[in-house]
């Protein structure tokens, strides 16, 4: 790869990793998997699986992109040819790829919610907006139409931007969203706290009651927690490839699952306070949740349909900046194969994207009752990806780093303090992975 692929500057990498990991993961899917799976449990099992498994995890997957400067999958083959490991390793990568298109399929269906609210202007002097609010989510979601027109939008919005190329297309745009993301969700927690219920919000997300916790909880927190900080499917191994030469790994993660955590917590508290005051709010409304309760909020607020504006088309630019790099392992890996260029390749992988989406989207309506194992076509998609597939990435991705690869070969590339790097090469080695397996088996048996 010539250097003109790399990012410039520290920031570029680190708002893009951050980009790819803050999005609908955060702001949709943590508030209402927290509420429909016990609040607090869920939260600390949630925060546990992010220190133990998702820090060694992430670290590996930016060093192998970083050293190898490839798609995931043929810096993985790179590696191997190095290395002389066994050429199955391969196999990862090729998951990995795979999980990601699978991932956009449903992905883009909210993310598609997410801008149709953009233009929804709840109307003045409502009686009961929650009701309203409740209403307006089943129409939407009730209408086949509807939704394939908006999941048709954000994948050709997304098929551009990865089509354009990840320097220009994703360096670039991530620097301006970013900083205005945070500050944002910032604002809308601290309002909610003042308007809704926050005392039962800190209770229901910290105080600690394990009596609830089932393997369900547990595998759905470690699911969640690959989902949030993108990793195990290697969409930041394949920013990895673009990383700085001497920008360091350590730091960098860091500060990436901090900003992760962060905002997955604040759109904790921007929410909860307004469904805990309202009645007619389920905090186990499932993946509604936000759609039915931010509009609450806003409604009540000055200047209300202005933020709801601006706040849904920030979601759709966090969802957008996440689902770029759902696409880019698998389509890096055809484009360095020559046989076809980026924006063919994109368009192939989108028609393949959108037709499996509409199982998804189907799932709120013509096929809801349509179950296998008990859960609808969406239900098992987003199981599968997020409770197997990803977990089997990670675990392999720390097999391989930690067991396989000579560990003065991890000293010399992270270059972390010595005791910070055995605490990394412990948790890799041992951690990360009995964690992963125990769960798999406490979740099966
Ligand atoms: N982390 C993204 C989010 O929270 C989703 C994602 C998962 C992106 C896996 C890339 C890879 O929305």
């Amino acid at each position: 790869m010539s250097s003109n692929k790399i990012w410039t500057g520290n920031m570029t990498f680190i708002l893009a990793a951050a980009g790819s990991a803050v999005g609908l993961g955060n702001i949709w899917k943590f508030p209402y998997m927290v509420g429909s799976n016990g609040g607090s449990a869920f939260v600390i099992i949630y925060l546990i699986c992010i220190l133990a498994i998702g820090f060694p995890v992430m670290v590996s997957e930016i060093l192998i992109g970083k050293y190898a400067r490839k798609s995931p999958i043929n810096s993985l083959v790179r590696i191997i040819q190095e290395f002389k490991l066994n050429l199955s390793w391969k196999f990862l990568g090729v998951l990995g790829a795979l999980a990601g298109v699978i991932i956009l399929s449903y992905y883009s269906v909210f993310a598609g919610m997410a801008f149709s609210y953009i233009f929804k202007v709840f109307p003045q002097g409502l009686e009961n907006p929650s009701q309203y609010s409740s209403d307006y989510f089943n129409d939407l979601s009730a209408s086949p139409i509807n939704l394939i027109f908006w999941h048709t939008l954000f994948i050709v919005i997304t098929s551009i931007i990865v089509g354009i190329g990840v320097v220009k297309g994703i360096g670039r745009s991530v620097n301006i969203l970013m900083p205005f993301l945070f500050f944002f969700i910032i604002l809308i927690s601290i309002y909610s706290s003042f308007i809704g219920d926050l005392e039962t919000t800190i209770s229901f997300l910290f105080k600690p009651d394990f009596s609830v916790i089932t393997p369900q909880i547990v595998i759905s927190a470690m699911g969640q927690a690959f989902f949030s900080l993108s990793i195990g499917m290697g969409a930041i191994m394949a920013y990895g490839a673009y990383m700085p030469e001497k920008q360091m790994i350590g730091k960098t993660v860091v500060t990436i699952i901090f900003l992760d955590t962060f905002v997955a917590l604040a759109a904790g508290i921007a929410i909860f306070p307004v469904v805990f005051s309202n009645p007619s709010l389920e905090i186990t409304a499932g993946p509604g949740l936000i759609f039915e309760t931010l509009p609450v909020a806003f409604y009540t607020l000055p200047y209300g349909s202005l933020f709801s504006i601006i706040f849904f088309v920030l979601i759709s630019i966090a969802a957008l900046s996440s689902s770029i790099s759902l696409l880019e392992p698998f389509t890096a890996w055809i484009e360095e194969s020559k046989k076809l260029n980026r924006f063919s390749i994109v368009i192939i992988l989108s028609i393949f994207v959108w037709i499996l989406g509409l199982g998804s989207i189907f799932s709120f309506n013509i096929w809801s009752e349509v179950k296998f194992f008990g859960l609808n076509f969406l239900g098992l998609l987003d199981y599968f990806t997020n409770n197997i597939m990803l977990p089997i990435g990670g675990f392999l991705v720390a097999i391989l780093i930690g067991w396989v690869m000579p560990k003065n070969f991890l000293k010399e590339k992270l270059k972390l303090r010595k005791c910070l790097f055995e605490v990394f090469y412990f948790s890799l080695r041992y951690i990360a992975p009995s964690s992963i397996a125990l769960i798999f088996l406490y979740s099966v048996f």
